[in-house]
């Protein structure tokens, strides 16, 4: 405050452009490194969370599946890979005709599996891993049978559930 030529007090002037406080240049100034800063500081702390904190991955709640091709169309000895949800599944017709559907991931780590019919098995090219027509783990590194699942033929449709 000061006091005029004619003895009256006066509020120092102020800009009209805004709110009394720290000059234009200033503030901006500030703006800048707050945001400046901030930036910096999500840019390193985002990429660092997201490794320490991963995603949660969903799980499949896929217990049934109708196959987009025709119970005529696979031949006996064939296998093929199907989508299963958020895995993979396999699909033979034994030599003997019957269709029968497994989990088409190996139980050693994780490979899909593919049927052979030259040997009439599933079989596991990563560390040749053996299963028989009943998804017993019988050669090579896997651990335990690939999961079996129910196969139900109608009206020459493939419906492959999880459960009976
Ligand atoms: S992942 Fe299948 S045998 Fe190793």
């Amino acid at each position: 405050m000061s006091e005029g030529s004619d003895g009256l007090v006066r509020e120092p002037k102020r800009d009209d452009n805004g709110p009394p406080g720290p000059p234009r240049r200033r503030r901006f100034l500030n703006w800048l490194l707050g945001t400046g800063a901030g930036a910096l500081s999500a840019s390193v702390l985002y990429p660092i969370t997201r490794f320490l904190v991963p995603p949660e991955l969903e799980e499949s709640t896929t217990n049934q599946v109708t196959l987009p091709i025709r119970a005529r169309d696979v031949a006996a000895n064939s296998g093929q890979v199907f989508r299963f949800g958020s895995r993979p599944g396999m699909l033979i017709r034994t030599p003997a005709g019957e269709l029968k559907a497994f989990d088409g991931m190996c139980t050693h780590l994780d490979c899909i599996v593919q049927y052979r019919d030259d040997i009439s098995r599933i079989w596991c090219a990563c560390h040749n891993g053996h299963y028989d027509l009943n998804g017993t783990n019988v050669q090579g590194p896997p651990p335990r049978p690939l999961e079996e699942y129910v196969v139900i033929e109608q009206d020459d449709q493939i419906i492959v559930t999880k459960d009976a």
